[in-house]
């Protein structure tokens, strides 16, 4: 059986999120003989959205494609640079006339994978639309244009159920259903059906400390005062990289494992 390593980086948060990439992803591409790397990508440009700079600093670490979330437009300049990038994509289930591309399609040395990214209804915000009627609708689409059988879809949630609804929603019809948005690694990770890789929530790449890769004293503060602060990357010099490695049969368009991957560095005296 022919074999691939997919690894899928949790939501990179800020500086320290960037640099432990940096720091690490050589080695990971190495010890795991990765042959393809996504990310999450939304929190990316100082906690908040993203920016041309930081893509393309992404994209030269190692990175293939890059998913975004509910803070897509947090840097309003990325309205006008979204459409400049390829390898990034918008929530699929989001207004047709958001700026940008609505899937991202890599195929490299004969293999290739479609990512979508879809977002979640439950506490979310914006609220966009049914994401299971969007993909429901749009998968036979993409089936018959890419003939690929390597799909990943991106669920970006905030509700453990709608994640796990998803999951079973696509089982046996794309190779992964992984969880992003909330930050915090889930410990669930499985192979549904014959082949279809999920987990609820991948976790984040950024500060280790923090609340969610944000000030915890921020935090604490609004907790106990219930005054509107601004919140700021928390400033642990640790830093974690969250992912999930899919070992796949590109051929079958199925995943064989699943491994949670969980790291630690030191990035800022
Ligand atoms: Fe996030
Ligand atoms: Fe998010």
């Amino acid at each position: 059986m022919t074999s691939i390593n997919i690894l899928f980086i949790g939501d990179i948060v800020g500086r320290p999120g960037r640099k432990i990439l940096k720091n690490k992803l050589p080695l990971l591409k190495q010890q795991y003989m990765l042959d393809f790397v996504f990310c999450n990508g939304e929190n990316s440009a100082g906690g908040l959205g993203i920016t041309a700079a930081i893509a393309g600093e992404l994209l030269n670490t190692g990175i293939d494609g890059i998913t975004l979330g509910n803070h897509i437009w947090s840097q309003k300049i990325w309205l006008q640079q979204a459409i400049h990038f390829k390898q990034i994509c918008r929530p699929l289930n989001a207004p047709d006339d958001w700026p940008g591309f609505d899937h991202i399609y890599i195929n490299k040395d004969n293999y290739d994978v479609l990512l979508i990214s879809l977002m979640g209804q439950a506490f979310m915000n914006p609220l966009l639309t049914n994401p299971f009627q969007v993909i429901d609708q749009k998968l036979p689409i993409f089936k018959e244009k890419y003939c690929t059988k390597n799909i990943i879809v991106d669920f970006h949630a905030e509700s453990t159920a709608e994640k796990i609804t998803m999951g079973y929603f696509l089982e046996n019809k794309v190779l992964a259903v992984l969880g992003t948005h909330t930050h915090v690694q889930t410990a669930d990770e499985k192979i549904l059906g014959n082949g279809t890789a999920f987990i609820t929530d991948i976790g984040m790449t950024g500060p280790a400390g923090g609340v969610l890769g944000m000030s915890k004293k921020v935090a604490v503060e609004r907790a106990m005062n219930l005054l509107p602060a601004m919140y700021n990357i928390d400033k642990d010099p640790f830093a974690m990289l969250n992912a999930v490695l899919l070992t796949v049969d590109p051929n079958a368009g199925q995943a064989k494992k699943i491994e949670r991957i969980q790291i630690f560095d030191h990035v800022f005296e």
